[in-house]
């Protein structure tokens, strides 16, 4: 499944100027669901800085992130991050998430993570990807549910959001064709 004018990419140096802009751009549409950062968190600067300590740990294995582009990569679409990815007999990471406000229920989301998914189970080989989110995060719950995501339990204080520790449900997608 595709869609049209969406490209899907590794965030790499080089992207800090459209990631800046992203999160000037929604700031007000992810506030409510995503950990307060300080001031220059999203600064053009502080992501060339973060795209380089991704790209080590891409290198080492630890973390995937994707984003969303245009065809000509000028604005983010959307983000889906793999993190955490922990192997021996855990084989297990976990998935985050966000979408530009005007791109917002249209199906790119869902485009965007079900790549993400595609490649922990076929390139990283994993056996289980975990989610959560927000009790009250129903677009967040609707996208999971739709990616065959299953509901697990739910932790109390769990994330420090916006400053406030958060209930949130924790859900996961297994790997139907893992294998050694
Ligand atoms: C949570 C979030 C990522 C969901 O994104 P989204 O844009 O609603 O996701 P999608 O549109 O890809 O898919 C969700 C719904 O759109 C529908 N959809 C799919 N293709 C569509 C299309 N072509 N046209 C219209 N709607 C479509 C899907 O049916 C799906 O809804 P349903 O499964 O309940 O029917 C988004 O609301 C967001 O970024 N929120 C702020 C940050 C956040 O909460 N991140 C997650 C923290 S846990």
């Amino acid at each position: 499944m595709g869609k049209h004018g969406l490209k899907i990419v590794r965030a790499k140096p080089g992207h800090e100027t459209i990631m800046a802009n992203y999160f000037a751009v929604n700031e007000r549409h992810l506030k409510p669901w995503t950990p307060l950062v300080p001031r220059d968190h999203h600064s053009e600067s502080a992501w060339r800085r973060r795209l380089e300590e991704r790209e080590i740990e891409f290198e080492n294995g630890v973390s995937v992130h994707f984003i969303g582009t245009d065809d000509a990569e000028s604005h983010v679409i959307g983000s889906c991050s793999l993190s955490n990815i922990v192997r021996g007999v855990f084989q297990a990471c976990h998935m985050g998430y966000s979408i530009a406000e005007r791109y917002q229920g249209q199906g790119y989301m869902k485009v965007i993570t079900s790549h993400a998914v595609k490649y922990a189970f076929k390139e990283l080989k994993m056996h289980r990807i975990m989610a959560d989110h927000m009790p009250s995060n129903d677009r967040s719950a609707a996208l999971l549910k739709s990616l065959g995501f299953e509901r697990e339990g739910y932790a109390k204080e769990y994330i420090l959001i916006n400053g406030k520790w958060e209930d949130h449900v924790l859900n996961s997608l297994i790997n139907p064709h893992y294998s050694r």
